[in-house]
């Protein structure tokens, strides 16, 4: 059977970490591809991240790559990018991403991943009708599953069992995509990952915070005992995974993704202290990095472990994780050592003066939530 080409991608919440990655890895590999960024901008979407992509690929380049401000649950403001870009390819990233926000307000959640969701997927159905050389791709999580015990990983049979109000938003999102193409015949496919890591990931999560608290000789924030295990998967890998699954994944399937990288958490905490001693960054008044090791309360329903069996898209698709643990991770901390001013705008806000200068100030912030 010949494999689905896309040409004319709408990749929602591009500015962000993984779909920003995802432009990246498919401007580079398929010269043939044009892609439409929607993004609200939020704290995590940052321009800045893309600006090479801006300056090679945007309208003064070879115009492959175009920038669409706005909410995904704006129908009007989907329909119309649908229309006017001739997209035949939905990649649907934008989320709210991070569990300790969820569980201080968990409604922007329900209001992006659920409604947003439903709006993105109507606007499809209603642009596409019954075609079927069209798709619509899903990125969703592993924490849909719940928590894993010391043993077993989760497949594609497991059944749901969210516990953070972030991950009932995602399981949602994902029951929503399934019912499009059940009751509609909207062709999708789905990817459940586990967690990325590697370059421009808001310094929120455990891994570029760790990063950035070592070189300023902050303390390193470990929830309970650092006993929790998470399943890393190098972004570059899950960017390789969701465009396989694009071209050649069965349409109404879903594929789990994992990095082979199971780890406790306060091992990865490890890792990161020794890279930055070994790169003689370790800040003074400590002899080590691991000496800023802080153990705090724990996060209320804390999965204890994620686990993926990726067997389906490997024995139907070919597709591995490729980047070793300790390398990418090696990588990530000298990504970030290097990228100072990048950490520095993101957290001050200053992406948005870049947003404007680049664009003029045209109310262009007024969606924010
Ligand atoms: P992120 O928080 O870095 O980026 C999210 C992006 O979505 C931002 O650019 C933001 O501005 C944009 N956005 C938010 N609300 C929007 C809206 N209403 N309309 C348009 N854009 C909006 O997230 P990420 O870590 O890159 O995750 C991307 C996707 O992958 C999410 O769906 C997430 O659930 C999923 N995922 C992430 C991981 C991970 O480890 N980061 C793992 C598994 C699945
Ligand atoms: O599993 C996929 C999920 O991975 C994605 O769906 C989410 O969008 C993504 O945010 C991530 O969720 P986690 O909660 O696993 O990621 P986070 O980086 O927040 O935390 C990783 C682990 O580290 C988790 O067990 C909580 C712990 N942690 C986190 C932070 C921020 C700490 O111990 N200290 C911290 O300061």
């Amino acid at each position: 059977m010949p494999e689905f080409e896309p040409r004319r991608l709408l990749v929602t919440g591009g500015a962000g970490f993984i779909g920003g990655n995802f432009i990246r890895h498919m401007l580079a590999a398929h010269p043939d591809v044009r892609i439409v960024n929607l993004d609200l901008l939020t704290y995590a979407g940052n321009l800045a991240s893309l600006a090479d992509v801006e300056a090679t690929h945007g309208p003064r380049g070879d115009n492959r790559y175009h920038f669409l401000h706005g909410d995904i649950a704006d129908f009007g403001r989907v329909a119309g990018a649908l229309a006017a870009h001739g997209i035949d390819t939905v990649v649907h990233f934008a989320a709210e991403s991070h569990v300790d926000r969820s569980i201080l307000g968990p409604e922007p959640f329900v209001i992006t991943n659920v409604l947003g969701t439903l709006r993105l997927l109507e606007a499809c159905r209603q642009a596409w009708g019954d075609r079927g050389d069209v798709r619509f791709h899903h990125v969703s999580t592993d924490e849909v599953y719940g928590s894993l015990g010391p043993e077993g990983a989760f497949t594609e049979e497991t059944a749901y069992d969210p516990s953070s109000p972030y991950s009932a938003s995602k399981a949602s999102s994902d029951h929503l995509v399934r019912a499009w193409h059940r009751t509609y015949g909207l062709p999708v496919t789905v990817t459940n990952c586990s967690n990325n890591y590697g370059p421009y990931q808001f310094p929120e999560k455990l891994i570029p915070l760790v990063i950035l608290n070592c070189l300023e000789g902050k303390p390193l924030p470990v929830y309970g005992r650092g006993a929790n295990v998470r399943d890393w998967l190098h972004v570059e890998d899950h960017c390789r995974a969701v465009d396989r699954v694009l071209r050649a994944g069965r349409v109404g399937t879903t594929y789990n993704v994992g990095g082979e990288g199971e780890t406790p958490n306060l091992r990865i905490v490890e890792m990161i202290c020794d890279r930055v001693d070994a790169l003689g960054l370790t800040p003074a008044g400590v002899a080590s990095c691991r000496g800023l090791i802080t153990f705090v309360a724990d996060r209320p329903g804390h999965d204890f472990r994620y686990a993926i069996d990726f067997r389906r898209i490997r024995s139907e698709l070919g597709w591995a994780p490729a980047v070793d643990l300790a390398e990418g991770l090696g990588r990530t901390v000298e990504w970030y050592v290097a990228h100072r001013d990048w950490c520095a705008a993101v957290r001050s806000g200053e992406y948005r003066r870049y947003y404007e200068e680049q664009y003029g100030n045209r109310g262009i912030m007024s969606g924010d939530r």
